[in-house]
């Protein structure tokens, strides 16, 4: 219950809530980020430090107009991940997204979809986007699985772009259309 007091809420899926982020969550994120088995997901390679995720904090808060992220909590008020939109281009209206679930007990239950789902909703409502951007890495099934579901298509692909756990992986790159996600939008809130 005392979750609930005094909640931040930006925005709420059905599944999960937006809210910004503040400095307790960073804690938590650099437990994720640092955690091979989420690591693997990203295209770095070196450790993230402490002293990193607040210089990152602080450019979030001061770049407004630059970056707009989000911790996702849970309804109830569990803190499962972060969701944001960077590199935002204002004159030709469009931004690139970037994801993580980190608690690992909530993969594959739908959260990822809810969230991505919600801030699309936030970019293509209420900042008026043409378009959305993103990339996965090939060895990520899961998240290519989610960002299809939510409107996403392929727009190209960088062969061997990274070398992940000693593999070669491609980064496959997607983008989704304002005009195309609103059926997708439709649909997800009929379900
Ligand atoms: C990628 C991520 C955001 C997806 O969120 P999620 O809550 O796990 O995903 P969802 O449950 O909403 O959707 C996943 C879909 O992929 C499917 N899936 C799961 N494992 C899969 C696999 N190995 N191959 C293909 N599909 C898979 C699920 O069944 C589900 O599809 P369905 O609803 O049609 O059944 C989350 O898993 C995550 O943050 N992972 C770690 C970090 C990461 O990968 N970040 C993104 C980097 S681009």
């Amino acid at each position: 219950m005392s979750r609930q007091k005094n909640r931040v809420v930006f925005r709420k899926g059905k599944k999960v809530i937006l809210r910004p982020i503040c400095e307790n969550d960073l804690g938590r994120f650099l437990v994720w980020e640092n955690d091979p088995e989420i690591a693997k997901f990203f295209s770095d390679a070196l450790p993230i430090y402490r002293e990193e995720e607040r210089d990152w904090l602080r450019k979030i808060h001061k770049d407004k107009n630059d970056h707009v992220v989000f911790a996702i909590d849970t309804i109830k008020g569990k803190n499962i991940g972060s969701v944001g939109l960077h590199r935002i281009n204002w004159i030709s209206r469009h931004s690139s997204l970037g994801i993580m679930i980190g608690n690992k007990k909530y993969w594959s239950n739908g959260y990822g979809t809810d969230a991505m789902m919600t801030i699309l909703e936030f970019a293509f409502n209420s900042l008026n986007f043409h378009k959305v951007n993103l990339s996965v890495l090939s060895s990520n099934p899961r998240g290519h699985r989610c960002y299809v579901k939510c409107g996403f298509v392929d727009d190209g692909c960088r062969k061997q772009q990274f070398f992940k756990n000693g593999i070669w992986v491609d980064e496959i790159t997607m983008s989704c259309f304002q005009a195309d996600w609103k059926q997708v939008w439709e649909q997800y809130q009929s379900q």
